[in-house]
């Protein structure tokens, strides 16, 4: 036997295929494959999770006319082709409609429908993602993310291959680590297949965020926790797991994988480094955690009840047959810092400086004598003009400032009163005071870009991207184009939502 065929069987799979000629482009789930744990499931709106794979990412559907495409990977095993998608979606708003499975097992991924916790919309399914809500580039190539608002979730309720009742299973997913809220439950993985709570380990997925609920690890958050129903778990204790590190890398690998009796947590920064083990134990020692009663659906954003009030960014994940290895899982985490994720511009158009003070002019046919203005707390169009009184003009004037919730967008502070901001609620703008808390500054970012109509600038909500800054009826809503309230009508939607920015009334 040739020295070279001496295998000691005790080696991982992982190290003779790194060293495998035909592995050196391959990617996440032909890595899982050579480690005898393939992909079920390969979802990613970023790039192929295969090197072979040059099929459909996902699907958009574009506001205007409702006409669908598919995103392709620029080559096979490549980056997303996003000018595809900023093509088609130029002058419109799009939405994502699909999330393909690349494994071949048809687990696509669409829009939720209603659980034991009912959707917003009016048929109880939940909301489908902005298709521009989490711009990114990996190895210098724009693609776009999958940005989570409350009440938005992906969905396969008769998943294809995943694991069921106690069988192994393992999953990844890369996140943005500094998108997440303490909401019930940004998830990725196993759940149940019938949209409602059906007990304690009847699910087995990835959660993101920093609900103390039911545990938590150090610090403040946020944490990767398993959702095993009825349970985030950071490890054997059902309240807190000290090995279970609050996460501040902008881009996480996390990883959550269970066999019988046995589970792990494993995590790391996308962009660099190894993977850590947070949790390697036992299950829970609670009734219906040892055996699990996994179902194997796929969730994606939402609890397995479809619990609709979590946020964050999906930009990869996959799900296994089997239990992969930690060495598997190693070269995974190599091959995702080889794709180098990197954060890339959130706003287009005309450039806004922290410090200036602006105007916004509407640009609707019939309305262009007013600007963005505020009564007391509402916010509102008024007509203004140079000649209008110095009290007026400061009520339609805004002091540019980084964004509070993210330094890529901005805040609009009131120039007649100042700490006080305009932010959403409920959809409709207020001009409040800054109180410092997580979601007053997410509700007061806004993201300028293009004007959908051509002219001008159109300013998205940060943690809404489906939603712009819109004139209706002379108030102020964050409105998204075609949805459930009355000011998202389409009728002059993109006029509505495209601003003519000018220099403020007033400076101070
Ligand atoms: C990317 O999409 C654009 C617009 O649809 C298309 O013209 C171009 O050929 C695509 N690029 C590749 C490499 O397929
Ligand atoms: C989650 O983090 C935010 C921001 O730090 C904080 O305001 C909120 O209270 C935290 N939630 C919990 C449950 O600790």
């Amino acid at each position: 036997m040739s020295p070279r065929r001496r295998f000691n069987c005790a080696r991982s799979a992982s190290v003779a295929l790194v060293a495998s000629a035909s592995l050196v482009n391959a990617g996440p789930c032909d890595l899982y494959a050579a480690g005898n744990t393939p992909c079920i499931a390969a979802h990613s709106t970023t790039r192929a999770l295969y090197s072979g794979y040059s099929g459909s990412l996902y699907q958009v559907k574009r506001t205007s006319d409702g006409a669908t495409t598919n995103i392709s990977p620029l080559s096979a095993g490549g980056v997303a082709n996003a000018t595809a998608q900023d093509t088609f979606c130029e002058g419109t708003t799009c939405l994502i409609t699909i999330i393909y499975d690349q494994s071949g097992k048809g687990n696509d991924l669409t829009q939720a429908p209603p659980g034991g916790f009912d959707g917003p919309e009016a048929n109880g399914y939940d909301n489908l993602a902005s298709a521009i809500g989490a711009p990114v580039t990996l190895g210098g190539h724009k693609a776009y993310g999958v940005f989570i608002s409350p009440r938005t979730g992906y969905r396969i309720d008769k998943g294809h291959g995943t694991a069921t009742g106690d069988e192994p299973e393992g999953m990844y997913a890369v996140l943005d680590g500094t998108h997440y809220n303490d909401g019930c439950c940004f998830d990725y993985g196993n759940a149940e297949t019938s949209n409602t709570d059906t007990g304690n380990g009847h699910m087995e997925a990835i959660y993101f965020g920093n609900s103390t609920f039911w545990g938590s690890g150090a610090g403040d958050g946020p944490w990767l926790m398993a959702d095993l129903e009825n349970g985030l778990f950071s490890g054997l204790s059902p309240k807190n797991n000290a090995n279970d590190p609050s996460i501040s890398a902008r881009f996480f690998t996390a990883i959550v994988k269970g066999e019988p009796n046995h589970w792990s947590l494993r995590g790391a920064d996308a962009t660099s480094g190894s993977l850590s083990t947070y949790y390697d134990g036992a299950r829970p020692d609670a009734k219906g955690y040892n055996p699990m009663s996994k179902e194997g659906s796929i969730i994606l954003g939402i609890g397995g009840d479809n619990s609709i009030s979590a946020q964050g960014t999906f930009y990869e994940g996959v799900m296994t047959s089997g239990y992969p290895s930690d060495e598997t899982e190693n070269v995974v985490q190599a091959n995702i810092v080889a794709a180098k994720y990197a954060v890339t511009s959130l706003t287009s158009g005309r450039k806004f400086t922290a410090g200036d003070s602006v105007s916004l002019q509407a640009t609707t046919s019939g309305y262009t004598d007013r600007y963005i203005a505020h009564t007391g707390s509402t916010i509102n169009t008024q007509v203004v003009s140079s000649s209008s009184p110095a009290t007026l003009k400061r009520q339609a004037s805004w002091a540019v400032r980084t964004g509070l919730a993210n330094d890529g967008c901005f805040s609009f502070e009131s120039i007649d009163t100042p700490g006080s901001f305009i932010r959403h609620h409920n959809f409709a703008l207020l001009l409040n005071a800054n109180d410092n808390t997580k979601q007053f500054s997410e509700d007061a970012t806004f993201c300028p870009m293009t004007g959908l109509s051509g002219d001008g600038s159109s300013v998205r909500a940060w943690g809404y991207p489906t939603r712009f800054l819109r004139h209706y009826e002379n108030k102020l809503y964050i409105a998204s184009d075609g949805g459930v309230q009355t000011f998202d009508a389409t009728t002059s939607f993109t006029d509505d939502v495209s601003w003519k920015v000018t220099n403020g009334f007033s400076s101070a």
